[in-house]
């Protein structure tokens, strides 16, 4: 019961029914409620949000879906005030909401490059500001915000998805310097190759998934769960001491 008595927010956390792919966010709402939490599952995607949130609840802990596109400041304001009159108090936000996009800087639109700033960085930093008064309130909280390696290292692809995480990587450690002080920590975590909902798409390609593979020490994927342990360390008071803090989880990829 690693985070028993908190209550947490995930954002992009739809992906978390039992038998289908599962994201980071789905699995870290699992993860999270069987560790102690009561999870509130924030989403665009309300069908799959409200199934898993309905089945961890089904698991016995207590979980609700609350829609939330995370570009809309009024609709953080709204997910916040429902969260908060449901668990009374909110110690945990996990950033994890996303989306990506594969071209080249030639083959970027300025669509394509401002709707990966607003889903990740604006994102990121909507969240942030939403709940930094009410982690005050609790005294102290975690905020976790999912980046990525291409947040840290270039490709031959993704320009808009590489300037957007690199943006919640900075961001996180300028928001960890300013709330120190109010016992907020902030962190980003780092993943690397993960076959999700999101990526599935792109993992269909057998030429991309070898080069992948082998470009990667270990010489295989993550797993969602690999990821949503790290999440869960940072979220958890075992992380007392961190923030400002980078959890890479990449097999060793970015280690070369
Ligand atoms: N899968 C990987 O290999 C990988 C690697 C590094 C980082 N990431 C990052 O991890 C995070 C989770 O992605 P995932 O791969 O687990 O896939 P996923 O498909 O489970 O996650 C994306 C979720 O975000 C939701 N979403 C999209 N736009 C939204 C919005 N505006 N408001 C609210 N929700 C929105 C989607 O509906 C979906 O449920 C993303 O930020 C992604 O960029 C993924």
């Amino acid at each position: 019961m690693r985070l028993e008595g908190k209550a947490a927010l995930i954002t992009g956390a739809a992906n978390g029914v039992s038998g289908k792919l599962m994201g980071f966010g789905g699995a870290s709402a699992r993860i999270f409620a069987r560790e102690g939490a009561k999870v509130a599952i924030a989403d665009i995607n309300e069908q799959d949000g409200e199934t898993t949130a309905a089945q961890i609840r089904g698991s016995g802990a207590d979980a609700i879906f609350v829609r939330l596109d995370v570009t809309s400041e009024e609709e953080w304001a709204n997910a916040l005030r429902v969260v908060v009159s449901q668990f009374g108090k909110l110690d945990i936000l996990v950033n994890n909401a996303g989306s990506t996009s594969r071209e080249t800087v030639e083959d970027t639109t300025i669509e394509m490059w401002d709707g990966q700033m607003e889903v990740h960085a604006k994102g990121a930093f909507l969240g942030a500001k939403a709940v930094i008064p009410e982690m005050r309130k609790a005294g102290g909280g975690s905020i976790v915000n999912v980046s990525s390696i291409f947040g840290m290292i270039g490709s031959p692809s993704s320009t808009a998805y590489h300037a957007a995480k690199g943006a919640v990587r900075v961001f996180t450690k300028a928001a960890a310097i300013q709330y120190a002080k109010d016992r907020i920590r902030v962190n980003s975590v780092h993943p690397g190759y993960v076959d999700t909902p999101m990526t599935h798409q792109y993992f269909t390609d057998a030429d991309l998934v070898a080069r992948r593979t082998e470009s990667v020490p270990m010489k295989r994927f993550g797993t969602v769960e690999e990821i949503a342990y790290g999440i869960l360390y940072l979220a958890s008071d075992e992380a007392s001491y961190v923030t400002g803090a980078e959890l890479v989880i990449d097999g060793g990829a970015t280690a070369q």
